[in-house]
């Protein structure tokens, strides 16, 4: 059985020094559950206590081909000895850009940032900027990054499920009350709710930021029609359509989920997956808009275009856009899905998945919810009571059922068969668990 001693014994030094014993808050898990990594390769990690795992977390996306992938590691050491950053451009900076331009037609022109969080807080900048406006909408459940404009969510778990809407609150204190007047939200897959809001609003509404798979929401997932809605309703009431694929963005497809829907952003973002781990973001888009760059929008930064970065993100670009590195991962993430379905059928466990393969996400209902309101009827009591005996068998996925099962490459035969080995047994003492704690497992026959 795993032990945590040494990430035990850790936690306690590193909380003298580090808030929550981390450098993200996301990382805590509790004092006896917050885990310290040693090293991880391909689709495995090992923590500091020599526990290893098939890791569906993948730092939240980015090791798109598997950790330490010699092709982009690599390149990454030539980026090294181009020198790091000079507050001047590079050639390659052109390279890079002119693929992703290939590989996403929405992406007229392109500007590089560190984090999805700069690319987002960027996107929203230049489109109040074109518009004129400040406001802007954002969709129940969605997460975009760490500025204070977005750190607003909505309190699910506090609403009634009556007429009025979920409250909206900001994630902790610090951020400012008075931003709350610039955000109106709306559930996702409901197109006369948007309207309505529009409607009302828009002459104030310069922006709607929208994840069609919900990459932390439990990948719930726009429908086709709805987002061509969305796209209609924006090009009429003159709002810049803002497609955050920081997560789904080089991983979905090719062309991000942009391809997927068939549908064109004016502005869209993109992070994790581009440069398989290396900390680099991408901010793309018409070029009618994204021009204003430079005529009085800023953006910029220190480390921006970094040469580490940009040749690792070229080397990943080549391989997910000319070999069959996409494909491979959806049908890895198809198989595991299969999978577990063959398990908790066995059992009699109603479920369903929802988004993409590649990041899936997964529920203990028939149906997937189509919105955050419906996600609060769905009973994430299973999932949150399995996620530690599934640590416990070496599977490392999220705690909280809202971020989905993330593939990458390096995920192979070997990592499927240790998958369902671990998620039988980690399953089988779940649904013991729940029944000696008489939990609400709605459904589970047995
Ligand atoms: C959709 C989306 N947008 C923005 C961000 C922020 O990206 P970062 O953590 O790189 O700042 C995230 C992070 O998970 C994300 O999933």
């Amino acid at each position: 059985m795993r032990t945590l001693t040494k990430s035990n014994a850790h936690f306690k030094k590193a909380a003298k020094k580090l808030p929550l014993g981390v450098s993200s808050n996301f990382r805590y898990w509790g004092d006896d559950e917050t885990i310290y990594i040693d090293h991880a390769k391909g689709a495995r990690i090992w923590d500091i206590d020599g526990n290893e795992y098939v890791d569906y977390r993948l730092g939240y996306g980015p090791a798109i081909l598997g950790y330490q992938d010699k092709r982009v590691d690599d390149a990454a050491i030539e980026g090294m000895k181009v020198g790091g950053v000079f507050a001047l451009g590079t050639k390659r900076e052109l390279t890079v850009a002119e693929r992703i331009s290939k590989m996403v037609p929405a992406a007229e022109l392109v500007r590089f940032s560190n984090s999805g969080t700069e690319a987002v807080m960027a996107a929203l900048r230049l489109a109040r900027a074109f518009t004129g406006k400040d406001s802007y909408v954002v969709i129940e459940g969605g997460y975009h990054g760490l500025f204070d404009a977005v750190l607003w969510q909505t309190e699910i778990e506090e609403w009634d499920g009556g007429p009025e809407d979920p409250p909206l609150r900001s994630y902790g204190g610090g951020v400012p009350q008075m931003l709350k007047k610039l955000i109106h939200s709306v559930p996702l897959n409901d197109a006369n709710r948007l309207e309505e809001t529009l409607k009302k609003h828009h002459s104030n509404i310069g922006a709607l930021l929208i994840e069609p798979i919900m990459g932390n929401c439990c990948s719930l997932t726009a429908d086709k029609k709805y987002l061509h809605d969305v796209r209609s309703l924006c090009d009429k009431y003159g709002v810049v359509m803002i497609i955050d694929e920081v997560k789904t963005g080089f991983r979905v497809a090719r062309g991000g989920v942009q391809e997927l829907f068939n549908v064109k952003a004016d502005l869209c973002t993109f992070a994790k997956a581009i440069g398989n781990g290396y900390p680099i973001s991408v901010l793309a888009g018409r070029a009618d808009i994204m021009g204003n760059i430079g005529d009085g929008v800023a953006h910029g930064g220190t480390y921006t275009a970094h040469s580490v970065s940009l040749a690792a993100a070229e080397k990943t670009l080549e391989i997910l856009d000319e070999t069959d590195a996409l494909a491979n991962i959806a049908q890895y993430g198809t198989r595991l899905q299969a999978g577990l379905s063959e398990i908790l059928n066995q059992k009699g466990v109603p479920h369903s998945f929802t988004g993409h393969p590649s990041m899936g996400g997964m529920f203990f209902s028939e149906e997937p919810p189509t919105n955050y309101r419906d996600w609060i009827r769905t009973d994430y009591t299973i999932y949150d009571t399995m996620a530690p005996h599934l640590h416990d068998r070496g599977l490392l996925v999220e705690p909280d059922s809202r971020e989905p099962w993330f593939i990458c490459e390096a995920h192979d035969d070997a990592c499927l068969a240790t998958t369902l080995e671990a998620f039988e047994e980690g399953f089988k003492i779940t649904l013991d668990h729940l029944a000696r704690s008489n939990g609400t497992t709605k459904g589970v026959k047995s």
